[in-house]
């Protein structure tokens, strides 16, 4: 996700812009940029906050211009760097873009334009796509407005882009497909922006672009809205804001971590996107194809990380093993950094992280380095230190988490190591090609079966209440669900502060089934795949000595409705995938129990959102 502002009317653009951009750091802080023109264009950028921005814009000369645009950026394709911020300028030095989304075959185009001439400066995919303006331009001889249609056309992937020509300053043009895109409308002025933040003072009436369309607006004329593929012009629904500034920063949710849980479905489909290709019976995978052979040869698979991470990596354990028959230890980074752990020649360590940043995993990294292993990391931030430390990797794209607790970090980690087992496990012939294109077409479907997931939400609701004053909680799942069971723990006491724990559903017999009895809520993942009769006789165990039980279950499921106090139903799936649905209301109970229990969801007591030290 990036944040991004357009202004085009009678005021100074600066302040608004810049101002709107600090607004949208939620959306993404690693780097930033602003363009004005009044008599010439004026236009820098930089890594880091957009206050490291404004500082750039000493004169007032720097600061003139009724049109300009600006963008906070969350990288995804280029490291964060000043040359990698946008605004983007193609090559005649006339047009300027930001752009928020990923442009999946910018690759091709860059290389038709270079055989044009063009050259480039940044890694961006952004870059590509003005020059594609220009050339459209150029070879049609035809407005800035026309240009973008044409070009748009030719684009796959996501974007919300705002871009002008200096050439024509009284003309600015906006389009989306899959990022958002709000125009704030005044007098004789056109505010442009990802959501209504940074207009909201200067006015509540405002459109939403819908999905392939886009708008060109001229000073002192109404926007022309077009529809991207047939040029169909659309009349506007002018809609009156009333959301405040903080409501709309959180996009209508209460708290960031309930706007991420809800995320989930658009975030997944960001990670699956220009990777996941099952009408090619493909998985696109750069950092894999790039060392496919030390994968093919690996003897075994280290994942490190810590909190969420750790237990992603779990899931990635049952992944890697069960599709791609490849061994794999599974470590706290701060366990193994002391341990003197032994690494071998084929060994792969892959470090598991949000932020990029956790100090234990960073120094996991550094130790296994030295024992000569490769690193493949799995991150969230570009550009932070453990993928700068690593010698290749998958981004998940999940965007900005700004929860403290992880959510959709955790299902985008999940789905990577999903990605890379079903591709490792076809190139290994492990799994025949029927059963890698299920898992292929499966894997594709798990954005409607989370957002079906997420309709449980009213009845979570219910059960959250009922549950809000405990004071323990157990977690129960086997195989594949194990690890969620730990996650589901972990998300509710850190949270809540309700002391909770999580075990394989079989170890209850060891030790913890003395804790059952009337007062005693159990979270039991209860559904059709795997061990399934094994759950039942342990949901059964738990219900002859009172303890409550709340089964997350496979939809339809009668048995454990007859044995279960609440029951939560999820859409089927293949086992290997289970964790991506089943961990979806465990997030939900554990949001509603904490702001029954009146805590601060966004940022509970004696948490960070990176614990970049020791
Ligand atoms: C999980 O909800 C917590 N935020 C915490 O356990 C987190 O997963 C852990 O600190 C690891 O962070 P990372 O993924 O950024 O490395």
């Amino acid at each position: 996700m990036c944040g991004i502002v357009g202004y085009i009317g009678q005021r100074d653009a600066f302040p608004i812009i810049i101002n709107g951009l600090k607004r949208l750091e939620y959306r993404g802080y690693d780097s930033a940029g602003l363009a004005l023109f009044d008599q010439e264009l004026i236009y820098k950028k930089t890594k880091g906050k957009v206050a490291d921005l404004e500082q750039l814009f000493k004169s007032v000369e720097d600061k003139k211009g009724q049109i300009g645009l600006g963008h906070t950026r969350w990288a995804t394709h280029g490291e964060p760097n000043d040359i990698n911020a946008h605004p983007h300028v193609s090559n005649s030095g006339n047009l300027v873009i930001v752009h928020n989304g990923i442009i999946e075959n910018y690759e091709p185009i860059k290389q038709t334009l270079l055989n044009r001439g063009y050259q480039f400066n940044s890694d961006t995919d952004t870059e590509v796509l003005v020059n594609l303006i220009e050339d459209v331009m150029q070879k049609e001889q035809v407005g800035l407005g026309k240009a973008v249609q044409i070009a748009l056309n030719e684009v796959v992937g996501a974007y919300a882009i705002v871009v002008f020509n200096r050439q024509k300053p009284d003309e600015i043009v906006m389009a989306r497909l899959g990022s958002p895109l709000a125009i704030g409308i005044g007098k004789d002025e056109y505010f442009i922006a990802s959501d209504a933040t940074p207009f909201i003072e200067f006015t509540k009436n405002a459109m939403y672009l819908e999905d392939e369309q886009m708008a060109i607006i001229k000073k002192g004329k109404e926007p022309d809205i077009r529809n991207i593929k047939d040029d169909r012009k659309i009349v506007p629904y002018i809609q009156e804001l009333q959301m405040s500034l903080d409501q709309i920063e959180k996009g209508g949710y209460e708290h960031f971590m309930l706007k991420e849980i809800y995320e989930q479905p658009d975030v997944i489909r960001d990670t699956m996107r220009g990777r996941v290709l099952p009408e090619q019976n493909l998985i696109k995978l750069s950092g894999i194809d790039n060392h496919l052979n030390k994968f093919l040869n690996a003897d075994r698979m280290i994942m490190i990380g810590a909190g969420t991470s750790w237990h992603a990596g779990l899931v990635g354990e049952y992944l890697f093993e069960e599709l791609a028959r490849i061994p794999v230890e599974v470590e706290y980074s701060s366990e193994f950094r002391y341990r003197n752990p032994i690494i071998k020649e084929n060994d792969i360590v892959i470090p598991i992280s949000q932020s990029g940043e956790t100090a234990d995993t960073l120094a996991a990294i550094k130790l296994a380095k030295q024992k000569n292993a490769f690193i493949y990391a799995i991150c969230n931030v570009v550009g932070s230190s453990i993928p700068r430390e690593s010698d290749s990797g998958t981004y998940t794209h999940a965007g900005p988490e700004i929860g403290v607790a992880s959510t959709k970090a955790f299902t985008t980690q999940v789905m990577v190591m999903a990605m890379m087992a079903l591709k490792l496990a076809k190139e290994k012939g492990t799994i025949s090609m029927s059963e890698y294109n299920m898992y292929l077409s499966e894997l594709a479907s798990m954005p409607e079966k989370i957002e079906k997931t997420l309709q449980t939400d009213l009845y979570i609701q219910q059960v959250a209440h009922h549950y809000k004053d405990a004071t323990n909680a157990l977690y129960l799942g086997r195989g594949f669900n194990f690890p969620v069971a730990l996650e589901g723990a972990l998300k509710l006491k850190e949270i809540s502060y309700i002391h909770a724990e999580g075990y394989p559903a079989a170890e209850m017999k060891h030790g913890p089934i003395a804790l059952i009895d009337e007062n005693m809520p159990v979270f039991v993942i209860a559904t059709k795949k795997g061990q399934y009769e094994k759950v039942i006789s342990n949901i059964q165990e738990i219900k002859s000595r009172k303890g409550k039980i709340i089964a997350i279950v496979t939809e339809g499921d009668e048995q454990v409705k007859n044995l279960a106090d609440h029951v939560i139903e999820i859409p089927e799936t293949v086992e290997a995938f289970t964790p991506l649905l089943a961990t979806i209301p465990l997030q939900l109970l554990s949001y509603y129990i904490a702001v029954y229990r009146g805590c601060n969801v966004d940022q509970p007591r004696n948490l960070a959102k990176s614990v970049t030290v020791e």
